[in-house]
């Protein structure tokens, strides 16, 4: 068991699967003897929920400036409140979204990618960032409902564009997603037991 904790976060378009393999993730590890938690981002705190009213649930997209500028204040603040002190206390935290999602979304939008990562640069690197990979007609077809305005085919393969060449850069590790649930959990807890190994 390691003596630190650990931070893994998920990423991927929408419907990818990031919210069942975190919560498999998570499951898995504590029936392990891990103490693992799941978190998100936006985050449940103050900026994130303010951020689920004001940009994700609406007709019309603000700004993107505006948007890049929230998830990396909100990101501030999950930190400091939600995954440094879990860490402190040794435990592995998996976050359904980070970094990368600004990147991604955000970049896609048309914001330069340096400028986002600028305004993140408090943003600790993960232990551990994997996206997963899904055709994107396969994932809007998973989702039963278009719940964002950010979710539109068009917009999601400029989406993956980016969080591909975030894998080539060394950023992201690719975890086929066009997988089964179980297939895409076992490979996603393979990594992470073998990340975990080397750091103990
Ligand atoms: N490997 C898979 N095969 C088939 N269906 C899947 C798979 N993984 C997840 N699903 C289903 O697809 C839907 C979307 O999954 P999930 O909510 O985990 O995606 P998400 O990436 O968290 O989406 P969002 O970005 O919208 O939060 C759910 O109904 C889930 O049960
Ligand atoms: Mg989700």
């Amino acid at each position: 068991m390691s003596h630190r904790g650990f931070f893994i976060c998920l990423e991927g378009i929408d419907g990818c699967g990031k919210t069942t393999q975190a919560r498999m993730l998570v499951n898995s590890l504590n029936k392990m003897g891990y103490r693992a938690i799941y978190t998100a981002e936006p985050s449940r705190g103050k900026i994130g929920s303010f951020i689920k009213r004001y940009c994700l649930h609406r007709d019309k997209r603000i700004s993107s400036i505006v948007e890049a500028l929230l998830f990396a204040a909100d990101r501030v603040e999950h930190l400091d409140d939600e995954v440094i002190p879990a860490i402190m206390e040794g435990k592995v935290v998996v976050s359904d979204r980070y970094l990368f999602s600004s990147l991604a979304y955000q970049g896609a939008a048309g914001l330069d990618i340096n400028w986002i990562r600028k305004i993140n640069e408090y943003a600790i690197k993960p232990d551990l960032a994997i996206f997963i990979d899904v055709d994107p007609e396969v994932a809007i077809k998973r989702l039963k409902t278009i719940k964002s305005v950010m979710e539109n085919l068009e917009n999601e393969i400029k989406v993956r564009e980016i969080y591909l060449k975030l894998v080539e850069s060394g950023d992201l590790i690719r975890v086929d997603g066009n997988r089964s649930k179980r297939e895409v959990a076992k490979e996603i807890l393979h990594l992470t037991l073998s990340a975990l190994k080397k750091i103990k």
